[in-house]
């Protein structure tokens, strides 16, 4: 089992050009990461294989988000989140991370792959204060009242949770035919 670090409030900050590639098994245990993401975590190839990527839980991650990937994951369908990341160091990174699935010949789910890159402050500011306010709605009410505030806070908007994405990121063409590329090497 991998420690885990003391969570320190010092950023890392990375090229957007630099894309960090990691490929699961369903219950979440590494099978693959990509030398950027060794980089940016500071985490050696052969210590990452197999653990949980929980592993870059950082605190300020709301349960709810995790959920949600989860389940449209499992559902078979591709989602997008904002993430804050513990690296070794315990520093934290944010991302935008786009998640897929490949499946065996069966059509049967085999494998869960994220592809993330750099979230500029404009985005995780914002995101900063909502996943705030969802992580106090999870100590009060579980993880239901999580997604209940952001129910709320997309009726609010007027927005789907993947056009509020779309807005903050404003880059979904570049990400998706990315993502496209990154499928074909996996599948
Ligand atoms: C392909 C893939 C990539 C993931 N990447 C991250 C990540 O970067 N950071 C993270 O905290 N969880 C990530 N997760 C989710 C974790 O598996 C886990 O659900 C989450 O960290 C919450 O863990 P916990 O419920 O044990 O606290 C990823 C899951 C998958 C399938």
């Amino acid at each position: 089992m991998i420690y885990r670090p003391i969570v320190l409030d010092e950023e890392i900050g990375f090229s957007k050009k630099k894309f960090i590639v990691s490929k699961t098994d369903l219950e979440g245990n590494i099978l693959f990461v990509n030398q950027n993401f060794c980089d940016i975590t500071g985490y050696e190839y052969e210590e990452l294989m197999g653990q949980s990527h929980s592993v870059l839980r950082h605190p300020d991650m709301p349960e709810a988000i995790f959920y949600m990937i989860w389940k449209s994951l499992f559902a078979g369908m591709e989602v997008s989140a904002i993430i804050k990341n513990v690296a070794k160091s315990g520093a934290y990174y944010w991302v935008i991370a786009d998640f897929s699935m490949q499946r065996n010949n069966y059509g049967e789910l085999e494998t869960f792959t994220s592809f993330k890159r750099a979230a500029p402050a404009t985005v995780t500011e914002e995101v900063a204060l909502l996943y705030q306010e969802m992580i106090s709605s999870e100590r009060r009410g579980g993880v239901e009242a999580s997604l209940q505030y952001l129910e709320i806070f997309l009726e609010e908007r007027q927005m789907s949770y993947n056009e509020y994405l779309e807005d903050l990121v404003k880059a979904k063409g570049i990400f998706s035919s990315l993502l496209k590329k990154v499928n074909k090497v996996f599948s």
